[in-house]
């Protein structure tokens, strides 16, 4: 890749980041739900349905049945909310977990509470098709001419293959509508200049009291000792466009669920 398209886009991202984010933040101040949210009467209404018709066998941490932790929202199969609301109509027989016969309402209720990591304060992602999400990923999102996954794709950001496994998925939406607030401080953007004139520009990796690790535009692992350095910048803004405009609530949801996905080979 040449160096100045990814300089453009990077650019394009921050403009993104800086409008981006002022929107996203004054329509959650304007009206308490989030279209991509569920809404607080929702997570009350699952959490008395969850006391009352699930806490006997997943306990009132969701963690009781060996290889499901629903408050961590870790499932055996389940992804997407839908996956979530099956089980929960048709059961696991041959596990011993009945089937329920729900309204729709309480159905998302209980999807709600879940999401919300059985907190009723909390916020409740909704994740949608891991499928239709990845075609978000590869498409209109064009995630993939900054991240890698599975060994595909450039190392100018951090590579997601097993996103899914770190994050929970209010972190995620985070970063989607709002990168820069959800931006951890290891992977800020550095500018480095050398005592020689060189300017060095990547993803910080590593930092101690006498160098920094990067990875720079030409995806090259590099490393500098700060006492060769004439300047050394750490900017505070992510290169990451926010999402919160460019993609429908739907489109959010179903990336959520292919990030989710993600974990590792
Ligand atoms: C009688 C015990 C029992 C009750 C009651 C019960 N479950 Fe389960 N549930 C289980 C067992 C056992 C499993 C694990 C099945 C397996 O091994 O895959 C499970 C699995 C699940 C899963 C994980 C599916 C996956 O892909 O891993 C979800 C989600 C779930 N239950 C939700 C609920 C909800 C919500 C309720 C209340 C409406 C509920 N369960 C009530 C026993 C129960
Ligand atoms: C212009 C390049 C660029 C594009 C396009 C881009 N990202 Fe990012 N992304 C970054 C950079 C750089 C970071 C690291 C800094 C940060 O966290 O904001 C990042 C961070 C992330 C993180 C947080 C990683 C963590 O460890 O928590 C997620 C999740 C993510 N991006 C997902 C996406 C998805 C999904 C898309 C497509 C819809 C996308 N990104 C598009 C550059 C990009």
């Amino acid at each position: 890749m040449s160096r100045s398209p990814r300089y453009v886009r990077a650019l394009l991202g921050l403009i993104f980041a800086l409008t981006g984010v002022d929107g996203a933040l004054s329509a959650q101040g304007a009206a308490q739900d989030h279209p991509g949210q569920y809404s607080a009467a929702d997570i009350e209404t699952g959490s008395r349905l969850y006391a009352g018709q699930c806490a006997l066998c997943h306990g009132t941490n969701g963690e009781t049945v060996a290889g499901v932790d629903l408050r961590r929202g870790q499932f055996r199969r389940a992804v997407s909310d839908e996956d979530i609301a099956a089980v929960i109509a048709s059961g696991i027989p041959t596990a011993g977990m009945p089937g329920f016969r729900f309204q729709s309402s309480e159905v998302d209720g209980l999807v709600a509470f879940i999401r919300a990591g059985f907190d009723v304060s909390g916020t409740a992602v909704k994740v949608g098709h891991a499928g239709k999400g990845r075609a978000v990923f590869e498409g209109k999102g064009q995630c993939g001419t900054c991240h890698r996954v599975n060994g595909n794709g450039p190392r100018v950001a951090p590579d997601l293959s097993d996103i899914g496994a770190i994050r929970t998925p209010a972190a995620l939406q985070r970063s989607l509508l709002d990168p820069t607030s959800a931006m951890l401080p290891i992977n800020r953007p550095v500018r480095a200049v050398t005592r020689d004139g060189r300017t060095i520009r990547g993803r910080r990796l590593n930092e101690d009291t006498f160098t920094v690790q990067l990875i720079d535009e030409q995806e090259q692992l590099v490393s500098l000792n700060k006492a060769d350095l004439r300047e050394l910048e750490v900017a505070a803004s992510s290169p990451m466009p926010s999402f919160a405009v460019t993609l429908t609530a739907d489109e959010q949801a179903d990336l959520l669920a292919y990030l989710l996905s993600m974990k590792g080979l």
